[in-house]
């Protein structure tokens, strides 16, 4: 057997010098990153590359995993770079026309499932869904569930639609490109109205991380100079939108979330619920009632 050269750049060599390349870079995943974009690369699973610390990498995928490393040092999220990001246990394509999804936005799926499971046959709306990654995550885990997703981007709402498909929803989820809930085909009622809208003010927005800033579509983070545009003309929308009892879980940001829930209580069809907290212990969902 001949002896690998310690020059040779193995997998194992090119993880070690790509994660601390990327930490001076400002990555603060910068073994996640180099991982994920080796094994994108390499065309394998993450947990491949754990068994090929002494392969070899050839030339033609170093000269791949190069650029996107220096994308990555550029700032460019990972999702974008590798075109996909794994959301409540499953995978979503994602391009840089959606936002990508986040682990805290998770916790509005598990409390949508919380609300329909009793329910027979559960009519929910996604709100802004971007990836399709909220109603998706519904659909695989509530298989008797009618499902509306919405978005105002042409953009958005075909990437949502190839998820569906991908998925093998295409017929159960109906993808609308609309204002809010704004569209002939949007008529519900619905037992549950879930949304991650724009909650970023305009004047926070030159203060989002530099990966965000750059890269992640503005009108999916801004609502406004308040923050909570789209969350006002949402509860709105949503008191003539829900049945009497149906929910409006909606997450929101810490820097907006009194003044959604002062929207929500000032509303004479709702009742408030209390507001969920994420993994961090900062307010993540408001929830509303209709009365
Ligand atoms: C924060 S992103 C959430 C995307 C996805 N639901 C998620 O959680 O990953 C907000 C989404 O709402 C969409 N959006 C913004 N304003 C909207 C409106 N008035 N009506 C419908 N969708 C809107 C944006 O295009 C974007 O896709």
């Amino acid at each position: 057997m001949n002896a690998i050269s310690t020059d040779a750049w193995t997998v194992g060599r090119l993880l070690t010098w790509t994660t601390d390349w990327l930490a001076t870079r400002g990555s603060d995943s910068p073994r996640l990153d180099a991982e994920v974009l080796l094994a994108s690369v390499r065309g394998c699973q993450r947990i491949e590359i754990y068994t090929a610390f002494e392969t070899v990498v050839d030339d033609a995928q170093r000269s791949r995993f190069r650029e996107l490393v220096k994308r990555r040092g550029d700032g460019e999220p990972v999702a974008y770079l590798v075109g996909s990001r794994e959301f409540f246990s499953l995978p979503f394509r994602v391009s840089p026309a959606v936002l990508v999804p986040r682990p805290e936005t998770e916790g509005l799926v598990v409390r949508v499932l919380d609300i329909c499971r009793p329910l027979a046959a559960a009519r929910i709306v996604d709100v802004g869904t971007g990836s399709g990654a909220i109603a998706i995550a519904l659909a695989k885990q509530l298989p008797t569930a009618a499902i509306t997703a919405t978005d105002t981007s042409a953009d958005a709402i075909a990437v949502a639609r190839d998820n569906a498909t991908r998925h093998g929803f295409a017929d159960r989820i109906e993808c609308l490109q609309c204002d809010l809930l704004d569209h002939p085909q949007a008529i519900g009622p619905w037992d549950v109205i879930v949304s991650n809208p724009p909650y970023v003010r305009e004047d926070e927005f030159d203060s989002l991380p530099r990966d965000v800033r750059l890269y992640e579509p503005r009108a999916a983070l801004v609502a406004g100079p308040t923050g909570v545009e789209v969350i006002q003309r949402l509860v709105a929308t949503a008191a003539q939108k829900l049945v009497p009892g149906g929910w409006l879980i909606v997450e929101i940001g810490p820097a907006v979330f009194a003044a959604a829930e002062a929207i929500v209580a000032s509303h004479g069809q709702f009742t408030r619920g209390p507001t969920l907290l994420d993994m961090a212990g900062l307010p993540r969902i408001v929830q509303a009632q209709r009365t």
